[in-house]
């Protein structure tokens, strides 16, 4: 007999609350960067759990880590839901954790209704979604929808100085039980559950936001380079300061990007120093940007002027600069069917929701590339994210879990047709 599935809230926030003490940080926060040995535990206790309940699990050649419960009909392509389990060097407990836990979960009340789907339903943890200790980010989604690790990757070394294909190595064989698969395969749809990140559901009071679109990053790595010298005895005239260029062009971007533009975001996160000494008028500076927009055109015109002004700022200093792009995801939109999916199971279950644009980058970005995605937001307190204080209220933790659940119940029932996704999914997947 089948019963209608449930979230298990307090094992949910059991499981949310084991994860966060790996890498669990003095200021309550966690850093579990991706590959690194944190990482690699959480990825164990992912696939232990699982093992535990009998799904299969396995992974690829970027370390993406698949967890599969089959469905009725194998052959049909699975149903994808998931997220990542690195975080910030200090970042919070839900960022890509609450994702990836309730897409487990997800599984986990299936089982326990002894409900079987049409499709496969596959969770998957995505390696590298941050892109701060190796750049870029959403490193496995991104080899996943290329189906290829670019070579680029693979002489990388990380922010502490880490090889990456070492890392990788390192984290691949840390599950030895899991089976390797190729990178990239079908996938029917894609549903990612994450924190909004950001203040708007907290302050419209609504329970789940339904992302249609995603804006579009840049990331750009800066190096102004002069003369290093003696910061005692070189008069200003005979000074190449990249850091008087480097702050310069920093204020200038300041002054005029995000004041021209309300939906303009510019960030410089990260400035090195070389030989940074008290003494010593520097050699070199390197900063990196984050410049993000929802619209392509105006992103392009933003790194303009990041050029622009960093050129502008280096000539004054009698130094050079060069700019190297790391990193470009362009704006993207969200599959309608599977909006309109989470929207009915928000809808059949009274979880109010509301759509809205993703501030942040996302694997779900990628993913839409190769399959029908879109995401279920859930808020989080005062929007905070990127921080060690970053805070989920439970019951909002049970509502996303809820909403991920009757979504997947409703994607999973699709049947093979040759009508466009939003017509396939089963609209009468009934009530919660
Ligand atoms: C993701 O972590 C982002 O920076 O948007
Ligand atoms: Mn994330
Ligand atoms: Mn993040």
């Amino acid at each position: 007999m089948t019963i209608t599935p449930t979230v298990d809230g307090s094992r949910l926030l059991r499981r949310l609350a084991q994860f966060a003490s790996i890498g669990a940080t003095p200021g309550g926060g966690v850093n579990r960067q991706a590959l690194s040995i944190e990482d690699r535990k959480a990825r164990r206790l992912l696939a232990d759990l699982a093992g535990a309940r009998g799904f299969l699990v396995y992974q690829d050649a970027a370390a993406n880590l698949f967890i599969q419960r089959p469905g009725r009909q194998p052959d049909l392509a699975p149903l994808l839901i998931g997220s990542h389990l690195d975080s910030q060097p200090g970042g919070g407990k839900y960022d890509g954790a609450l994702g990836t836990l309730s897409a487990f979960e997800v599984l986990e009340a299936l089982d326990d209704a002894g409900v079987t789907t049409e499709r496969t339903v596959e969770v998957v943890a995505w390696t590298n979604e941050e892109g701060s200790r190796f750049s870029p980010g959403c490193m496995g989604s991104m080899a996943f929808v290329a189906a290829s690790l670019p070579d680029e990757w693979l002489d990388m070394t990380g922010a502490d100085g880490a090889p990456f294909s070492a890392e990788l190595s390192a984290t691949l064989a840390a599950l030895p039980d899991a089976e390797l698969r190729p990178l990239g395969h079908a996938v029917s749809a894609y549903v990612e559950l994450h924190i909004e990140q950001g203040p708007i559901l907290e302050r419209s009071g609504v329970a789940i936001g339904i992302v249609t679109a995603v804006q579009g990053t840049k990331w750009l790595d800066i190096c102004f380079t002069g003369e290093a010298a003696h910061a005692g005895t070189t008069p200003l005239q005979y000074r190449r300061d990249p850091m008087a260029a480097a702050v310069q062009a920093i204020a200038a971007l300041q002054a005029s990007v995000m004041q021209g533009d309300a939906l303009a975001r510019l960030t410089v996160g990260r400035i090195a120093v070389e030989p940074g000494s008290i003494n010593v008028i520097a050699r070199e500076v390197r900063l990196t940007v984050d410049i993000r927009h929802p619209e392509a055109d105006k992103l392009q015109a933003m790194l303009q002027v990041v050029n622009a002004h960093c050129a502008a700022a280096a000539e004054g200093q009698g130094c050079t600069v060069t700019l190297t792009e790391r990193f470009d995801m362009p704006p993207g939109r969200f599959d309608e069917g599977v909006i309109e999916a989470i929207s009915e199971a928000c809808r059949s279950c009274g979880i109010t929701s509301m759509p809205m644009v993703s501030g942040a980058f996302h694997d779900a970005l990628f993913l839409a590339r190769v399959a029908p995605s879109a995401m279920i937001f859930v808020p989080c307190r005062d929007g905070i994210s990127h921080n060690e204080a970053e805070f989920v209220p439970d019951e909002n933790v049970i509502l996303g879990a809820t909403a991920l659940l009757h979504s997947t119940v409703r994607l999973s029932a699709a049947r093979a047709s040759g009508k466009g996704f939003s017509q396939i999914w089963a609209t009468d997947a009934g009530p919660c």
